[in-house]
């Protein structure tokens, strides 16, 4: 599907590893397919439920706000929701540690409320995606309650990874994993069950102790999982965001992690992991209107991440080579040429993406400011011209930044398991209207449960609404342009020769995209055509500001 080719001047300095990549698109004849399932080339919302819009005036986003706010998401220009855990959970991880996969927690509304949000975002156009978080349950799951009821070695602890502790007394923890929120990745059960009078065997967690991860190994599990996908589907959900893809199996060993940075990571990227994906693709098959799932898989490179896409696997995988990577034409064309090639490998398209709600936004990423700001539209002008699907991240079409959120109003495990910051900046509620908190985030004057910042005055959708220059106005041209001038066109990717700090892409025949990313006007190439769009003011003479992005349509 999407092909990559490489500088027809040798303008710019090429790597070895493009080289590569070019090698391997080996598909150069493949035609433009009017047909592709709806997910190749869409564009998805991220919703994440707590902080988007509260529909009951508690201070909290629930489903009833996402429903009210669905018209504001079809004039965006989106073709698809994302919506972040809202299942019964203690919400420790905000969700991401569900006590019932098949309901929907009081915070946040009912099986009902989800029914007509469901049913209103159909009648919009607007495809639902859920979140799926398979990798572990919540320490209040019936399942977990169960373990820790039991004896070691019963069938109800064979659920999660229990073990006996190493050292005297098995005193220490089983190895020497550490959690990705800080910390061990094992706590140890006091007593443990009914007979047992001393401190028992430890439970291991990769995220917080109040996350138990799931033992894949036990085919019981895998059946659950496979269930509650059924359960979703019949409701009519669109897709699945699958929650730590890559983390499901751990080698029975459980061998320890080797010292440094490099070190292979036992835990993660396990082949295993792809036979689930394999029957889980079968169960999607089996329902009609092209139900897809997307792998959050945190992999080391394109072609790791690209495993997830195959044929018979899941539909989409986040790039998250893209979302890392620093503001540099050079960094931006690696990643672009190394996942097209990748994914050209396994006949699947790329997914973009530059902001979610566990990283920094990428306006405060790339700097943050007016300057920030310009090149966060630049970035977001590129992404979206690329071939493939993109997701974006509630408020970034606000051109919101990442919030200082002070310790006393911090909720994000890792903050309490590191002494880091953690990711509650980026996960401040939407301001929507008015000129003070809660900019109109619910129906009376409940303050949202963090607290929003007095810049954002100027930065709710209200205002924006009201200024043909703001960054929603911005996102919604690049939306409409974007359907109107890429649906059908080709996926084929030409590296353009072009000025030192820039990259230019051509894609097909019909389009060319440039950015700039250094600190000097650069040069439009002379074939790149009539402009179309650009994220920033123009020079009118041909040439590009810095921090700029542009179409061009070479037609
Ligand atoms: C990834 C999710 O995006 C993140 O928010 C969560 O904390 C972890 N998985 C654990 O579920």
């Amino acid at each position: 599907m999407s092909r990559i080719s490489g500088p027809r001047q040798g303008g710019s300095v090429e790597t070895a590893r493009f080289d590569i990549a070019v090698r391997l698109a080996w598909d150069w004849n493949v035609p433009i397919n009017s047909s592709r399932p709806w997910w190749q080339h869409s564009v998805c919302y991220q919703i994440y439920v707590r902080s988007f819009a509260d529909g009951n005036g508690d201070g909290v986003g629930d489903v009833a706000g996402i429903e009210q706010r669905l018209p504001y998401l079809a004039d965006l220009g989106i073709d698809s929701v994302w919506i972040t855990p809202f299942y019964t959970s203690p919400q420790l991880d905000h969700g991401y540690d569900v006590s019932d996969y098949r309901d929907v927690d009081p915070l946040f509304g009912s099986l009902a409320d989800f029914d007509s949000m469901l049913g209103r975002a159909h009648a919009l156009d607007i495809r639902v995606i859920v979140d799926l978080v398979p990798n572990h349950t919540s320490s209040e799951h019936p399942w977990f309650t169960a373990a820790l009821a039991s004896a070691p070695g019963s069938r109800e602890r064979e659920r999660y990874v229990f073990r006996d502790g190493s050292g005297r007394g098995g005193a220490k923890p089983p190895n020497n994993w550490r959690s990705i929120f800080g910390g061990p990745a094992w706590t140890r059960v006091d007593g443990g069950h009914v007979d047992d009078d001393g401190p028992g065997q430890w439970y291991l967690h990769l995220f917080d102790a109040s996350q138990p991860d799931l033992n894949w190994w036990n085919p019981e599990v895998g059946d659950e999982f496979e269930s509650i996908l059924r359960f979703w589907l019949d409701r009519g959900v669109d897709g699945f965001r699958i929650d730590v893809a890559h983390g499901l199996y751990k080698p029975n060993d459980l061998v320890d992690k080797k010292r440094g940075d490099r070190a292979p990571m036992p835990m993660w990227d396990q082949p295993e992991v792809h036979e689930v994906y394999r029957r889980w693709h079968k169960i999607l098959e089996e329902y009609d209107g092209q139900r897809m799932a997307v792998a959050e898989a945190w992999t080391d490179t394109p072609e790791s991440m690209a495993r997830y896409i195959r044929a018979d696997e899941l539909q989409q995988a986040f790039n998250f080579h893209w979302l890392s990577a620093k503001w540099s034409a050079a960094a931006f064309r690696d990643v672009v040429t190394e996942t097209l090639a990748a994914v050209s490998l396994v006949d699947a398209t790329a997914t973009w993406v530059l902001s979610n709600h566990d990283v920094v936004r990428h306006v405060t990423r790339y700097g943050g400011g007016d300057k920030g700001l310009a090149r966060a539209k630049a970035a977001v002008l590129m992404m979206l011209g690329l071939p493939g699907s993109a997701y974006i991240y509630q408020g970034e079409e606000l051109g919101l930044e990442q919030v200082a959120v002070l310790p006393e109003h911090r909720e994000d495990p890792t903050y309490f398991r590191s002494g880091e910051v953690g990711r509650d900046g980026c996960r401040v509620p939407i301001p929507w209207s008015g000129s003070e908190p809660p900019y109109g985030f619910g129906p009376g004057d409940a303050q949202p449960w963090l607290p929003q910042p007095a810049e954002w005055k100027d930065l709710t959708v209200e205002a924006q609404e009201a200024d043909p220059d703001s960054t929603l106005h911005f996102y919604r041209k690049v939306l409409a342009t974007r359907r109107e001038v890429t649906t059908g066109i080709s996926d084929e990717v030409t590296v353009l020769g072009s000025a030192p700090g820039t990259l230019a892409l051509r894609r097909g025949d019909a389009l060319v995209c440039i950015i700039n990313c250094g600190s000097r006007p650069a040069k439009v190439p002379a074939e790149a055509g009539r402009l179309v769009i650009s994220s920033g003011p123009m020079h009118g003479n041909g040439t590009l500001p810095p921090d700029t992005a542009a179409w061009f349509a070479t037609a």
